[in-house]
């Protein structure tokens, strides 16, 4: 954690107490912390004993004695923020987007990683109204510190004490490490639909959006990847600095972009809908109508993933995507095989959520010794996050 700059938020809750001993872990492992404060925090615990162990002045408000804290600065200067102890009333905030206090206006300002460790009283944390604002906030990408199970200050026992100073300490560590693991590493995605040309207007398609395509670059990139997105026709445009988009349209584009780039990289995840058929010849011009129907000569486009499975050398890692109908387990091993994969992503258009467009998808990875895991549906970004971790554990 050396250098890295942190925020940490404290809200008022009994568990603000810990926030000193947190702050002293993190100033300790080398962080540069700047600690904010809620009104109701500054009950708990002073000012004072804050910026005394972080050796910088606290922030309590937006707006004091004529001095503006500029929440957009802040925002922006943090490597992370951490919001511990989270309590009941700054998750509704933070989940509803109200903006009334210094954390509140600095976690929409923040682009950075966002860590939120509850503190509350059990059935504070139990209602459906805080279990909804978890969800919503953790649908945002932010991560959460597991509440702990014990004794509260109301003398009741259950669920709701903060993860201790420790933990958080520990969780970001690992966090920060876990950022780096793919620093030098340079990654090859295929996202998105191809379009096969009948004519100048008409095409033969399919229905990927490139979602989880994306999510998967914007992923391997976070975590310090050079990353090459070569993208079929889609809406989506990735922003992240570590990321270069090239945009194709058909099977044959996207098979010569792949080629040309995969001699240079270490890991190909190769998740785009590629059409296996195109019409043997396009129209130049409009074709027009006439007769009861038509028929469409097709021929086969080149399999980019059998291609680059076969130029696969020592060193080099392929993720492979298999979406199916039916007999899900036994085309995707085959697939995988096949296609010479390290592993496959098989997604079902079965299951309810998962395949194409949506948000959500429901994976089950395959390797090839047979091993299986099974994972439940979840968001796109989520299961991004699973499916690089699967590589990092085999890598
Ligand atoms: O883009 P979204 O809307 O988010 O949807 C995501 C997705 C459903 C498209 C994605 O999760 C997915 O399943 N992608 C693979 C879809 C597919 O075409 O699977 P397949 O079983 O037909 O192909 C097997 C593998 O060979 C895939 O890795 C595919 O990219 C690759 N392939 C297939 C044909 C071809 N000519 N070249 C290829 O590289």
């Amino acid at each position: 954690m050396v250098g890295k700059k942190i925020i940490l938020a404290v809200t008022g809750s009994i568990a603000a107490y810990k926030a000193a001993h947190l702050v002293r872990l993190l100033v300790k492992n080398g962080a540069e912390v700047q600690v904010l404060m809620t009104p109701s925090a500054t009950e708990f615990i002073t000012p004072l004993t804050l910026s005394t162990l972080s050796k910088k002045p606290v922030f309590t408000q937006v707006i004091a004695e004529h001095e503006w804290n500029s929440h957009v600065e802040l925002g922006l200067w943090a490597d992370a923020l951490v919001v511990a102890p989270a309590t009941a009333n700054s998750l509704a905030k933070l989940a509803n987007g109200i903006c009334d206090n210094i954390v509140s206006a600095v976690y929409l300002s923040a682009r950075c990683p966002v860590f939120l460790a509850p503190a509350m009283d059990l059935d504070m944390w139990k209602h459906p109204s805080t279990q909804g604002n978890v969800q919503r906030l953790k649908s945002y990408g932010n991560h959460f510190l597991p509440v702990g199970y014990g004794e509260l200050a109301s003398g009741l026992v259950g669920e709701g004490r903060m993860a201790e100073p420790e933990e958080i300490a520990t969780f970001l560590a690992a966090f920060f490490q876990k950022k780096q693991a793919f620093l030098g590493k340079k990654v090859l995605i295929t996202a998105g639909p191809t379009y096969e040309a009948i004519d100048p207007v008409r095409f033969i398609g399919n229905r990927s959006s490139g979602k989880m395509g994306v999510a998967i670059a914007e992923q391997f990139a976070e975590r310090g990847a050079e990353v090459t997105l070569v993208l079929g026709p889609s809406k989506l445009n990735p922003q992240h600095p570590n990321v270069t988009t090239v945009k194709v349209e058909s099977a044959q584009q996207m098979y010569e972009a792949s080629v040309k780039h995969f001699e240079k990289m270490d890991i190909a995840v190769l998740s785009a809908a590629v059409a296996d058929y195109r019409p043997a010849n396009v129209a130049e011009q409009k074709i027009k109508k006439k007769g009861e129907g038509m028929t469409i000569e097709l021929e086969k486009t080149p399999d980019i993933a059998a291609s680059l499975g076969k130029m696969k050398r020592k060193g080099q890692f392929i993720v492979g995507f298999a979406l199916e109908t039916n007999n899900e387990l036994k085309n995707a091993s085959e697939k995988l095989m096949k296609k010479n994969f390290d592993f496959i992503v098989l997604n079902s258009l079965q299951d309810a959520g998962a395949g194409f467009n949506f948000d959500t998808n429901k994976i089950t990875i395959l390797h090839r010794d047979n091993k299986r895991k099974d994972f439940e549906l979840k968001t796109k970004a989520e299961v991004a996050v699973d499916i690089v971790d699967e590589v990092l554990a085999v890598l």
